[in-house]
Order: structure tokens, then C-alpha cells, then sequence
């Protein structure tokens, strides 16, 4: 029996146990699934252990991660690698076509919260490898799995631990399938993630909500006032207006420019994608430029003032945002969270009191675009799904990646299994049954390509 024969052999059970997986309400975010965090991660670990796998669960301060083995020989190459079991709030529940975590299959695809982001996807992996040992009794590699379980919520816990375990972690190569393929039947090999740096800004006006009549007109409204500096961070070429924000980016290469001309795009299909009438973006860039290779700034959430039902005539005491800048590489979370904080300490009138809490975030990456590695990703791309894969960057962020170049030294293959419009952190995520079965497929042939690149 071959890897892909018992693969085809096992649809039925693959799907089961991905349900399963699918089941766990995995949810960093909110302190109310602890609980199912922890059973979750211990499913994962047993379940790897079922497969022949040395597995176990460890505790990071935060949520626990799993992380798995199965060593052959010294002189084989060690694959490391990585996915995350926790997934994103599946609110507005009411937007649900079935219940996220009760997963189904319609149309020929899997729905629920993590479907494609990222339990489907390291999933795959795990039967692809499943497969080989089922066939072969063995590896080609040497295999090192780190599943984690906040990186939804920034990684927090996890380039500590990666420093205490240097020595367990040693590898040649990382693999990821975290990203999404560039379309229908157009696999993708992402070679670069944008960063993320995240701020909270608090305004604080009267010491409690006051009569907008009595007093609207002589004291500053924080509401009003936080719209205000939000209004000034772009300019009209959608431009970030923060001072040196754009200072030490890199110009795109020529080589770049090159592959993203090759890439089919459609204006009408990216706007019905979202919904939204009519694209928007810093000028004088595509949309791909945009989304791959711009820093951006965007207000997450804003709250202040009065919003129950009816009319409450108030100045409020107090206003917030949340905002996220991605990043693109050269630029540092923390000086970009710094360079917002004395910007809006500028524009702020002193009418108001103005807090900026500074969370920091990840680095951008680029990850190489050639070398033996790489082309043996290709290869096993071409197996899996038939066709070439397309090099392509990513808007969104995977925090641990520069982590693991930084600390470990090691360079990551971001192969996407998902498609970009499977609505992931959105209502009705999902991932389609023909992807997850390339994705498997693909998976079950990389350990293999990998051995040949380094004999
Ligand atoms: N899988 C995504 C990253 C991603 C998003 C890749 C879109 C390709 C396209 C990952 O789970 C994610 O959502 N990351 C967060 C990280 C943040 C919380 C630090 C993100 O990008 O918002
Ligand atoms: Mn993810
Ligand atoms: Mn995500």
C-alpha cells in the first residue's frame, strides 16, 4: 500500500477525526474556554500519539501547545513544524448558517470556526505523515510538530518557550500551512506575511457623562475629539500620517513586480469578495501592493458615549479605539506603537486627557523565494494539487515565523492550503473537502521532496 492509497482508503475516517478536531470550542480570546483549550490541545496530543507520534502537552504561562515527534535517523533532514488549534471568536453567532462548532459538510465544503484557520490546514499534515507511516513504517524525515494555542492572540507565550527549547526545536527547515492558495486551482507558495502593531487609545473628558445643553459647546467632547485624531492618521492619498512611519521600507524588486504580474486578477470578483462598492488604498499602488507590501492603519473597534436604545443627550466622560498597523519588514512594533503614541500626544488638544496603551505585535517577514527547500515545497505542491504553485505574499500575519528565524535560525515554506475566500475570522468559515484532500495529498508527498533536497 502507498501513502495516497491509504489515503483514499481512509476518506471517511480523515473526515471524522478533522470533525472531531473541529468540535473543541478553541477560543484564546475568551477566558470562558479555558477549559476547552486544555481538553482540545489533550485531544491533539492523544490523537498524535494514536499515530505513532511521541505527544504531549506543554504549559506556557498561556494557553498549553502541543508539541509532537517522530525521529528517525540523525542523518536525516528535521522538518519542524507548525500550526495553531486555537481559532478566532465565531461572533455574530447570528450570522451562522450552522453552529461554528458543530461542523457539516454543504456544497462540498467543511463549515466551522477553524476550519480553514488552522485546524483543517496543520490537519492535513498530520494525515498526510499519518498516511506514510501507515504505508512505510517510517518517515523520511525527521518530524517535529509545534502546535500552539494563542496565536490568535498574538503568541504571547510562545518565543519564550521557543528559547527554552533551542535544543528540542533544532531543525533544517520550518513548514506552514497557515496562508491561502491565490485562488481556485492556483496553489500558492507565500514568501512574505505582513507584521502587526497594536494600540489602544483612551479619552478621557468630564469625570462622569454631563448634559450635553448644560454643558455641550465650552467642554471637549472626547468622542468628537477621538474621531478627530482618527480623521488625521491618513491623508488624502490614503496615506499614513504618522511621522517616519513609511521611514526605512524597502522598494519592491523587480522580481517581485514580475510575479504579481502573472497573477489573474479581476477587480469585479475582488469587490464581490467583500461586498464592499468600490476599492480603497493609499494611491499610486495596486491592490495586491496594497494588501502585500504596504503598511496600513486601521481602527478595529471604537466605543465611547451612549449606544442604547433611543436618544441620550450627553458629552460622554470618555472614548477608545482599538488600532492595528501591519507592518511590512524594517519596521519594529514597538518604535511604530511609540511613533503613533507621540503623534496623537501632538495632535490631542488639551482639553482632553489622552492614554495610549502599547501592545506591541510581530515583525514582518520575507521568507526565500529559491533554493533546494523551496523547490522541493513545489514539487510536492505539483502532487498534491496538480498544478505549479504561484509565489504570492500574504496582508495577515503569523507572529512566530520571525521567531523562528531570529531564534532558531530557521527560514519557513508558507504553503496555503485554504482559499482567501473561505471567510476566515468571519461567520460561515470553511475549508473545502477537495483542498483538505489535496492539502492531505500535497502533505503526504512533502516529507519525501524534503529528503531529496538535502541528499
Ligand atoms: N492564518 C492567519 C494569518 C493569515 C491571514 C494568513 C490572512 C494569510 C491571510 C492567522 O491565524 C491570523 O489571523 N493572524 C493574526 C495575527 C495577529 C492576531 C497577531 C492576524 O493576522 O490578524
Ligand atoms: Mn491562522
Ligand atoms: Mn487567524
Amino acid at each position: 500500500m502507498t501513502p495516497a492509497e491509504h489515503l483514499k482508503k481512509t476518506e471517511k475516517k480523515r473526515m471524522d477525526d478533522l470533525f472531531r478536531f473541529l468540535k473543541f470550542p478553541s477560543v484564546s480570546a475568551s477566558s470562558k474556554h479555558k477549559k476547552d483549550m486544555i481538553d482540545c490541545a489533550r485531544w491533539l496530543a492523544d490523537h498524535l500519539k494514536s499515530i505513532g507520534f511521541k505527544a504531549r502537552t506543554f504549559p506556557t504561562g498561556g494557553h498549553p501547545l502541543v508539541y509532537a515527534e517522530y525521529l528517525v535517523d540523525k542523518k536525516l533532514p528535521t522538518v519542524l513544524y507548525y500550526g495553531h488549534y486555537d481559532v478566532q471568536p465565531p461572533e455574530p453567532l447570528e450570522l451562522w448558517h450552522t453552529e461554528p462548532f458543530r461542523p457539516e459538510i454543504r456544497k462540498g465544503a467543511i463549515y466551522a470556526r477553524g476550519a480553514a484557520d488552522d485546524k483543517g490546514q496543520i490537519f492535513a499534515h498530520i494525515k498526510g505523515l499519518e498516511a506514510i507511516l501507515k504505508a512505510e513504517k517510517t518517515l523520511p524525515v525527521n518530524v517535529k510538530m509545534l502546535v500552539e494555542g494563542e496565536e490568535e492572540v498574538h503568541s504571547a507565550h510562545l518565543p519564550a518557550w521557543i528559547k527554552k527549547n533551542k535544543k528540542r526545536l533544532a531543525a533544517d527547515i520550518v513548514v506552514i500551512s497557515d496562508t491561502a492558495q491565490y485562488g481556485k486551482n492556483i496553489p500558492a507558495v507565500t514568501f512574505g506575511l505582513r507584521g502587526i502593531a497594536f494600540v489602544e487609545v483612551f479619552i478621557n473628558g468630564p469625570n462622569r457623562d454631563v448634559h450635553s445643553g448644560s454643558y455641550g459647546g465650552a467642554i471637549a467632547n472626547p468622542v468628537n475629539v477621538l474621531c478627530g485624531l482618527i480623521g488625521q492618521l491618513h491623508d488624502k492619498n490614503g496615506r499614513v500620517t504618522i511621522p517616519g512611519f513609511y521611514q526605512k521600507i524597502k522598494p519592491m524588486t523587480k522580481w517581485e513586480r514580475q510575479q504579481y504580474r502573472k497573477l489573474p486578477y479581476s477587480k469585479q470578483a475582488f469587490l464581490k469578495e467583500t461586498g464592499s462598492p468600490e476599492l480603497h488604498g493609499e494611491k499610486g499602488y495596486s491592490t495586491f501592493e496594497r494588501i502585500w507590501v504596504r503598511p496600513t492603519l486601521d481602527v478595529n473597534g471604537i466605543t465611547g458615549g451612549y449606544q442604547g436604545e433611543g436618544a441620550k443627550t450627553i458629552i460622554p466622560e470618555w472614548a477608545s479605539a482599538k488600532i492595528t498597523m501591519r507592518l511590512v519588514p524594517n519596521q519594529d512594533p514597538m518604535d511604530i506603537c511609540n511613533k503613533i503614541e507621540r503623534y496623537l500626544k501632538k495632535l490631542a488638544p488639551n482639553s482632553v486627557k489622552l492614554k495610549v496603551v502599547k501592545h506591541g505585535g510581530a515583525k514582518g517577514v520575507v521568507v526565500p523565494t529559491d533554493g533546494p527547500w523551496l523547490e522541493a515545497a513545489a514539487r510536492a505542491i505539483k502532487k498534491g494539487f496538480s498544478k505549479e504553485p504561484v509565489f504570492t505574499k500574504e496582508g495577515g500575519s503569523i507572529p512566530i515565523v520571525v521567531d523562528f528565524k531570529e531564534i532558531l535560525g530557521l527560514d519557513t515554506l508558507l504553503i496555503g492550503l485554504c482559499q482567501s475566500d473561505d471567510n476566515i475570522h468571519s461567520p460561515n468559515e470553511r475549508f473545502a473537502v477537495k483542498d483538505f484532500e489535496r492539502g492531505c495529498k500535497m502533505a503526504a508527498n512533502l516529507p519525501f521532496e524534503l529528503a531529496k533536497a538535502r541528499s
